[in-house]
């Protein structure tokens, strides 16, 4: 199976849960290793620019909001099919409808705080991750 590169977000509500080391360590006790990290405060145009695929979508401007409210911690994972994988381990985007054992059923409350983004495809992963990372911070094996 190939190995891959995914960008992960731990969210406000999750970060301000002070669960970034729980959602660590589904990632690490799940064959992902975490290659790159940082902890940042979006503003406003740096999060309309990671989401403008979105910004013809009604809730564009909550999604925004959302994600500018605090601090969010962003990584880049590798492992074998961890675009998959990584969307394996959040769970469906609604928690409400998410199966049991994923991120998003144990810590999400709703469908905008949602604790955690993951790439969706390959190509995605690959603009998602340069949005956040030159190739000079990723430190693979
Ligand atoms: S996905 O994963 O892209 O297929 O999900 P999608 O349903 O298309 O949603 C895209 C992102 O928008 C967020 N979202 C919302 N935010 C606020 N309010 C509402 N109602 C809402 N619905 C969806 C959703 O969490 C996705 O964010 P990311 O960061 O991509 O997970």
């Amino acid at each position: 199976m190939a190995i891959e590169r995914t960008l992960s977000i731990i969210k406000p509500d999750a970060v301000n849960k002070n669960i970034i080391g729980k959602i660590y360590s589904r990632f690490e006790s799940n064959g992902l290793k975490i290659v790159a990290a940082k902890m940042v405060y979006l503003s406003e145009r740096e999060a309309e620019g990671f989401y403008a695929v979105h910004r013809e979508r009604p809730f564009f401007r909550d999604l925004v909001k959302f994600m500018t409210s605090g601090p969010v911690m962003v990584q880049v994972l590798e492992g074998e099919n961890a675009i998959a994988k990584n969307r394996d381990l959040m769970g469906a985007t609604d928690p409400k409808k998410a199966a049991p054992g994923t991120i998003r059923a144990d810590f999400a409350s709703s469908i905008d705080a949602n604790a955690v983004h993951g790439s969706d495809s390959p190509e995605t992963a690959a603009v998602e991750i340069a949005y956040f990372f030159p190739s000079s911070e990723i430190y693979s094996r």
